[in-house]
């Protein structure tokens, strides 16, 4: 099977990659879940990247604007940092002089020159980027070795220091492509949701020269990016709808002036960035009045983002749809969660900020973006995703879902039968990654198969990866820490 799977990906491969870009390469994937990080005590939600030799394990949550790969100095919380819990949320400490591999570049100019920046105080160098991939909790993780690439130090700051900076001049993507670690400046993100400020279960991934074909649905849209810097992931929004879960006939648009006979015109569509450095949406002030006076939502502060807290519960969900028709639906348990707070943020009459689509948008939303092409595509996330697919994504191409097969089909051909015969069915490339997981799958499989049988419960569910075991908004588990995350 697996030679077989050679030859088919070798053909199609030949038959797609260009000249400049070996579209051959596999892609990176890295995991952002919560996990012990060097020199602290407690789990830290993010990318799972360790720096220097030896390894300092850290957390880095992923910027869509930042250009720089950047850790928290060990000195960090020492001096006038205001990072709220600052012990906790650094994302882990970097002491360079453990490390023998950091060399400082005293001349080196920064390529995050945005004003207003979060960071007051750095300094830079290169040393070794460790990236891990980290499928199963059962296995353990494996390391794709950055040597030399570039680093920035923070010492003082507001915000988490440890970032992933995938701005268009990332140094990461720059570093990975330059020494053919991937295939262009390719990347995928999937943010998730086991953060504390979402509060749910499903965590995210990094994928680096390519895409989780797993982690979405069909179809992806795609749009341009914007030359100007910050502002490259932009998308227009035209219509805004509340719908009430057990009222069908309750939809709401928040542009309709029948509805908010207070709006003398329909607004316009507005423009707004994609960003991951804030939960909240920031809507245009009209629509935030209008969903304030909709669902008796309140001015509340409570996670430090100003975003809305609704004085009744609501039980709906809220749809934003781009220009093109892409439509995302913020689920009932984002949109309002145990405590009654909203991912939406209050706004000023004259405040000219940017509208933001932010990490609470990209919860529900999977995002590749081409950056030699200047391009980048969104889709519809999935959720309970139990098939990690890593796959080439060349540069000027349209990423595809993998195709989930009927269940009966799955039950009838096996695993692996299924997933060959997806990949026939429509994806061509990858299949050497998508044979090696899947066996991993297969073998994880069949221990928790058997763990069930044990437990006296019916294995068949598990056999088919059809769910996972958890339901999308249960808490992290507390107590069952995995034996691997934990320090020794
Ligand atoms: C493309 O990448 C593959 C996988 O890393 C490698 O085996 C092959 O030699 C590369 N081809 C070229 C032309 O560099
Ligand atoms: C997410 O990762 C955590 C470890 O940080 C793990 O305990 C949890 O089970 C994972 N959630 C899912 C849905 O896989
Ligand atoms: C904190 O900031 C003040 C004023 O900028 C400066 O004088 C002081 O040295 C700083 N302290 C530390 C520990 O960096
Ligand atoms: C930077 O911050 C200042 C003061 O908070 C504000 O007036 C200004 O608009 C900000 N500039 C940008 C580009 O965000
Ligand atoms: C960092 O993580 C890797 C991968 O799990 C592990 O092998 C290594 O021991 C960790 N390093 C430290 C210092 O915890
Ligand atoms: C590391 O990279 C920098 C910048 O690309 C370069 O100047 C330096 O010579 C490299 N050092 C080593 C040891 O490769
Ligand atoms: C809702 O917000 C609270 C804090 O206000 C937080 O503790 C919780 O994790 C969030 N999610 C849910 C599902 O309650
Ligand atoms: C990242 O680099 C781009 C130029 O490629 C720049 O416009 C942008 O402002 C930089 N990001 C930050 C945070 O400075
Ligand atoms: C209201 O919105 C929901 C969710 O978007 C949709 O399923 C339903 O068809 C809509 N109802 C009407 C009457 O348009
Ligand atoms: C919302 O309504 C649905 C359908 O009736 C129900 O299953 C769900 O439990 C409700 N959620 C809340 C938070 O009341």
């Amino acid at each position: 099977m697996v030679s077989l799977a050679f030859y088919l990906s070798a053909t199609v491969l030949l038959a797609q990659s260009s000249v400049a870009f070996n579209c051959s390469i596999p892609p990176i994937y890295v995991d952002i879940h919560k996990r012990v990080t060097h020199n602290t005590d407690n789990f830290q939600y993010g990318s799972f990247i360790g720096i220097g030799t030896p390894a300092q394990n850290h957390s880095l949550w992923p910027s869509l604007s930042r250009n720089q790969t950047s850790f928290g100095a060990s000195t960090f919380c020492d001096g006038n940092s205001t990072l709220k819990d600052c012990k906790e949320s650094t994302g882990g400490f970097f002491n360079s002089r453990d490390s023998t591999t950091f060399i400082e570049d005293k001349d080196y100019q920064t390529l995050d020159t945005a004003p207003n920046s979060t960071i007051k105080e750095s300094f830079y160098g290169y040393d070794s980027l460790r990236l891990y991939t980290h499928y199963f909790e059962t296995d353990g993780a494996w390391q794709t070795l950055v040597d030399n690439s570039s680093v920035e130090v923070v010492e003082e700051g507001t915000a988490k220091p440890a970032v992933v900076g995938l701005g268009t001049s990332s140094t990461i993507l720059n570093d990975l492509a330059a020494r053919n670690q991937i295939c262009g400046k390719m990347y995928s993100l999937y943010i998730g949701q086991g953060f504390d400020r979402a509060g749910g279960a499903v965590n995210g991934s990094n994928v680096f020269g390519g895409y989780d074909a797993g982690r979405f649905i069909d179809p992806v849209h795609k749009y341009s990016m914007g030359s100007a810097g910050e502002n490259h992931l932009n998308v227009r929004v035209k219509d805004i709808i509340i719908s009430e879960t057990n009222n069908v006939n309750a939809n709401v648009s928040l542009f309709d002036t029948a509805a908010f006979p207070s709006m003398s015109s329909r607004p316009d569509t507005f423009d707004a960035q994609i960003t991951t450095d804030q939960y909240p949406l920031s809507l245009p002030y009209e629509i935030t009045q209008n969903f304030i006076s909709h669902l008796q939502a309140e001015e509340d502060n409570t996670w430090g983002d100003n975003s809305l807290k609704l004085k009744n519960a609501f039980n709906g969900s809220m749809t934003i749809i781009l220009d093109d028709g892409f439509e995302v639906t913020i689920p009932p348990s984002v949109l309002m969660n145990a405590s009654n707070i909203t991912p939406v943020q209050s706004r000023a009459k004259d405040s000219n900020e940017p509208f933001y689509l932010s990490t609470a948008f990209l919860t529900q939303v999977y995002l590749m973006a081409d950056f030699e092409k200047q391009s980048f595509f969104l889709a519809t996330a999935v959720q309970k995703n139990n098939m990690v697919m890593p796959t080439p994504f060349c540069p000027g191409s349209t990423p595809t879902a993998y195709q989930r097969p009927n269940q009966g089909a799955f039950v009838k051909q096996g695993l692996i039968g299924a997933i060959v015969g997806g990949v026939l069915g429509g994806i061509g490339i990858g299949i050497c990654a998508y044979c090696f997981i899947a066996s991993c799958r297969r073998r994880v499989a069949e221990r928790r198969i058997e763990k069930r049988a044990e437990e006296g419960r019916k294995a068949a569910k598990m056999a088919q990866f059809e769910v996972e075991e958890v339901t999308e908004f249960d808490p992290p588990p507390k107590s069952a820490t995995p034996f691997f995350w934990k320090k020794r």
